[in-house]
Parts: C-alpha cells; structure tokens; sequence
C-alpha cells in the first residue's frame, strides 16, 4: 500500500518569520498517519523550516548536481545536507522554463541526489500545446525516460514523481481526476517497461496543478494518484491543514 505524501511548494514566497508563524500553525495538525506531509521553501527559509518542523518534512526547491565549485549562486547538496533537508524538488516546469532547466539537469541532479540518500521530487508535465495535440502521454514518458536514465530499480524507488500539467498550475484549472489518473497511470506503466511492474507499483505519483480543499479527495481516490505537489493553495495555513488531513 503506497502512502499519500502531499507537500506545499512555496515557490518564491515566505520570509523567515512567515515560514515560523506558519509551521506554528500547521506542524502540530499533522495528524493523519496515512499522509506524510511536507513543504518546498526558498534556500534563505529552509533552516527555519527544519528548526520549527517536526512532522513536516522540508524541501528545497533546487539544488546544483555538482559537489561545490565556481557555480556563482548556485546551492549544492552538502549544503542542504548539512542543515537537515532530506527532499528536493527538481525539474519544476517553471525551472524548466525559465531557468533552463532540461531532462539532462534533472537526470544529473536525481543521481546526484540518490548518491547522497536525499530524496528527489522529479516534475514533469505538458503544455497546452502539447495536451491539445494529444501528445501528453508521448511527452511526460519522455522527460520521465530521460529522467531515470542510468537509475537503478532500488534508487528508482526512492524518488518521488510529481506529475503537473503545465497548463493546470496556478491557473485554477485542474486536471480533473480521471484526466489525472490516466496520465499518472500512463507514467507507470511506462516505469513498468523502464523497470518492471513490482517496481513501478511501488513509486509514488503526485499530481499538482490548482490542487484545494475542495478537489484533493477526489485526487487522492484514484488509483494511481499518490499524493499532491500544491502551490497557492499551500501558502494558506487553513488550506494546508485542510490539504494534509484531507481524509480525515
Ligand atoms: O509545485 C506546485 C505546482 O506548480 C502547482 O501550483 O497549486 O498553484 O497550481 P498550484
């Protein structure tokens, strides 16, 4: 039985003393033992947030695939290491976009992130253009092939996948769920051909894009659908609460 883990992504959002009022809020309704709950925060508040989180767990929101280096603002693994963060969001489609980040960065930061027992969140997801042309299925195997390449069976299943349409984040259209599902069914049964089956039903799914209160149970009924990457709605400490006790 996989677990439904949903982690708020914070983007670029939250100064030091918004992540504290926050966690002071949200860290103590961590209540459902079926959800692991988490959140993606900017560099400058991850050591707030391991500090005040003791059941949220924390991300970060990038991280460089070389040890250390002449890499002028960049933020290496031994770094968020040594601060405590155990998950690091990669190949966000807003990385992707506008800070060219490509299958081969995000396949070189997952390796990187494995050798070092951290746990990678691996996005993937389509355009519009591309979800029109019916090209969606075609599109997220390919960033999820190139994603894995030269990952084993035993790392695989470490990671984390976060399936979001382009087109459905921060926009308030969400996938609906069995839109959602067939996609999220469709990448695993492209890691059972990359893997095999027994793998494949052991790694988690997330799916994001204008995930809320008021849609996550549906989300989270299907089969494939193993927890949620949520953006705005996870700035919001009713909502979050709401999002990470959802079944409850
Ligand atoms: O990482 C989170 C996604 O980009 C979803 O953002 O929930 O604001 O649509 P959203």
């Amino acid at each position: 039985m996989r677990k439904k883990i949903i982690f708020g992504n914070w983007k670029m959002n939250g100064t030091n003393t918004e992540v504290k009022a926050f966690l002071k809020l949200v860290d103590k309704k961590v209540k459902n033992t079926d959800v692991v709950a988490g959140l993606g925060l900017p560099f400058t508040a991850l050591q707030t947030g391991v500090k005040k989180a003791k059941n949220v767990k924390i991300a970060a929101e990038n991280v460089h695939f070389h040890q250390n280096g002449a890499y002028t603002g960049e933020v290496s693994i031994a770094m968020l290491q040594e601060i405590g963060v155990g998950y690091v969001i990669i190949g966000h489609s807003e990385r992707r976009e506008m800070f060219n980040e490509t299958d081969q960065s995000v396949n070189a930061k997952a390796i990187a992130l494995l050798a070092n027992n951290m746990t990678p969140i691996i996005c993937c997801g389509e355009t519009l253009a591309t979800k029109e042309a019916g090209n969606t299925v075609k599109f997220v195997n390919a960033q999820i092939k190139a994603a894995y390449k030269t990952i084993s069976k035993e790392d695989a299943v470490k990671t984390i996948i976060a399936y979001e349409p382009i087109w459905a984040i921060g926009t308030g259209k969400t996938a609906t769920a069995q839109d959602a599902q067939d996609v999220c069914k469709a990448i695993r049964q492209n890691l059972a051909k990359i893997y095999d089956k027994p793998t494949a039903e052991q790694m988690i799914i997330q799916y994001g894009g204008s995930v809320k209160p008021a849609n996550i149970k549906e989300l989270m009924e299907q089969q494939d659908i193993d927890g949620a990457l949520v953006g705005g709605a996870s700035l919001v400490a009713e909502d979050y609460i709401a999002l990470i006790n959802y079944n409850n």
